[in-house]
């Protein structure tokens, strides 16, 4: 195992998500107005509920907070249902109190694809980069929309989706011949500046990626691979996508 990399194998999903949750609720505590970076799809969902809880408690003050997060859909408004602004307004924004022109997410509407993509890493660099990012990870190791073949030095740009990612997210829309084939994402090397990076994987389906990521050698084959020259990663696991890792 790297040097960089913190295990946390916890017992099933929910707790695994209450050490993440846990995780960045402490950041928030300590330095209010850290920069965090979110991520969307169907593992950071408890999370997200358990910080919109600890908020609702008052342990958790969001006013200062700033939120960049990974990708969004290429030729989704903000408004559609599966946007990633939307998902995250409705997963967690909603529900604390985060000023909303301090939450960034990558504009899928833009028709100048390169100004969009080099506005966002601007951003993230006059924010003085993120504090904390949080990451899923993709069956076939993709993080963000960082798909097999991207190089670790990317950075925020247009990507395609390959069919796998794009069977895998047709459970969120009515079709699969809805699910746009083009996303915005961070790059490997935008994710990679984070200061510290916290990865959620949960569910056996995830057990292949997972090992691939911390044992595998780095390539681009497997993108979360390249985590392994991170020099802070939290690695958090519940048992069926731990394996053998303790
Ligand atoms: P999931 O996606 O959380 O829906 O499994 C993870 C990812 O693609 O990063």
């Amino acid at each position: 195992m790297r040097d960089g990399f913190k295990l946390v194998v916890c017992d099933d999903a929910d707790s695994a998500s209450e050490v993440v949750s846990n995780e960045i609720g402490l950041l928030i505590r300590e330095k209010p107005e850290a920069v965090l970076g979110l991520a969307t799809g169907g593992t950071p969902v408890a999370t997200y509920e358990k910080l919109a809880e600890s908020h609702r408690l008052g342990e958790c003050d969001f006013s200062k907070t700033v939120t960049f997060n990974l990708d969004e859909y290429l030729g989704l408004a903000p408004t559609h249902s599966q946007s990633f602004r939307f998902f995250m307004e409705r997963q967690l924004f909603d529900h604390i109190n985060v000023a909303p022109a301090n939450t960034h997410v990558p504009n899928g509407l833009t028709d100048d694809v390169a100004a969009e993509c080099q506005r966002y890493e601007n951003l993230i660099r006059d924010h003085g980069g993120i504090e904390m990012q949080l990451l899923g990870l993709g069956h076939n190791g993709h993080i963000a929309f960082n798909e097999p073949g991207s190089p670790k030095e990317s950075r925020t740009r247009q990507v395609d989706l390959t069919g796998e990612t794009i069977e895998n997210n047709a459970r969120f829309f009515d079709s699969i011949g809805d699910v746009p084939r083009h996303a915005l994402t961070m790059g490997i090397g935008t994710i990679l500046e984070s200061k510290r990076i916290i990865l959620l994987a949960t569910g056996d389906g995830k057990r292949d990626a997972v090992q691939k990521m911390v044992r595998g050698p780095m390539t681009s084959d497997h993108p979360a691979s390249f985590l392994q020259t991170h020099p802070d990663v939290m690695i958090v696991l519940d048992r069926e996508a731990a394996g053998d890792l303790k």
